[in-house]
């Protein structure tokens, strides 16, 4: 194995529970990351990834490392918006990351987070196989950087992974809150597909592509729940967990037209995944939901 595991966004949501998670795996000497805004242990090492430089050199500190890239900006409508700031956060990193790793030819690897956003949302279900047509600036960022990894000849593998689900999540922390501290009706989409991806299935599954990195032939792997489901349905199969009555989820339809609303972006996991699959929706989602009624119930 490479001789040191970085996270780029060691404070995002993910890398929040992917940090600790590779501690308990690895030695501390193993394990660095990068924060931008939250420090959020000393260990970690400053770094804004839209400074050519500074990415640059830290690349170059670092010739021997995985690099699992978290940073970036996942807010569709932020991105939709302000297209330059989405491509420089988004795909410009790569395009830099690739060209030190490449121009010197360092024996780094990258592991790069992509996203369901990729695909058009028209069918779902979508393989790995499946060509990309992303609708939304975040999509086509997300794709642009896939493309540089793709044309490179460095060492990388990209993730594809969908709602991700767990503590500090945007809307996993809305329906837990919503349903564990408020009584009213709860308004869920029940017309926008997705899979939602438990946050223990998505450590576990970096974990196998780190250690496996160089037995795995596939560069673009699907790394998600294996169901596909409306958020109004994920809304009953948690007031099912916490015994809530069903009757306060209302389930409302999202209007597509002239929004960023996608009809169904669910996707299919990858063969290699399957290792850490589990048994049912229930014992599926059943750690996080234990975990949230620690945070929020009343
Ligand atoms: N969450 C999901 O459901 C999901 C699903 C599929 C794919 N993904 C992809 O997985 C990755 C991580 O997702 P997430 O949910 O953990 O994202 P997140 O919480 O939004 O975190 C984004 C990260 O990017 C960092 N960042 C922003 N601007 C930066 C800059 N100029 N320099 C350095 N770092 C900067 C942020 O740092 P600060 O917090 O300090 O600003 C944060 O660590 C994203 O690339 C996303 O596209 C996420």
């Amino acid at each position: 194995m490479n001789k040191e595991i970085i996270i780029i966004g060691a404070d995002s949501f993910i890398g929040g529970h992917l940090f600790p998670y590779l501690l308990t795996e690895y030695s501390c000497s193993q394990i660095s990351g990068t924060w931008f805004h939250n420090q959020f242990i000393p260990a970690l090492s400053f770094l804004d990834i839209t400074d050519d430089k500074s990415l640059e050199s830290f690349i170059t500190e670092h010739p021997e490392s995985i690099f699992i890239i978290l940073s970036g900006n996942k807010d569709v409508r932020f991105c939709e918006m302000n297209p330059e700031a989405a491509y420089s956060l988004n795909t410009k990193p790569i395009e830099t990351i690739v060209s030190v790793i490449q121009k010197n030819d360092f024996p780094a690897k990258v592991l790069f987070m992509s996203s369901d956003y990729v695909f058009d949302g028209t069918e779902g279900n979508y393989s790995e196989a499946h060509l990309p047509n992303p609708m939304t600036v975040y999509g086509k960022t997300k794709y642009s950087a896939e493309k540089i990894l793709l044309n490179s000849s460095i060492q990388f593998k990209i993730i594809r992974s969908s709602a991700v689900m767990g503590y500090g999540g945007v809307f996993f922390d809305w329906l837990m809150r919503e349903l564990l501290t408020k009584e009213g009706a709860v308004s869920l989409f029940s017309n926008t597909y997705f899979s939602p991806t438990p946050l223990e299935l998505l450590c576990k599954g970096l974990n196998i592509v780190i250690q496996h990195f160089s037995s795995i032939e596939k560069k673009i792997l699907h790394l998600c729940g294996s169901s596909r489901m409306s958020r109004y349905e994920f809304g009953c199969i948690a007031a099912d967990y916490f015994k809530i009555n069903k009757d306060r989820l209302l389930p409302v339809e999202a209007d597509f037209i002239g929004s960023t609303f996608q009809n169904d972006l669910s996707m299919k996991p990858g063969d290699l995944f399957a290792v850490i699959e589990e048994i049912g929706p229930m014992d599926y989602f059943a750690g996080l939901f234990k975990e949230a009624q620690s945070q929020y119930a009343l």
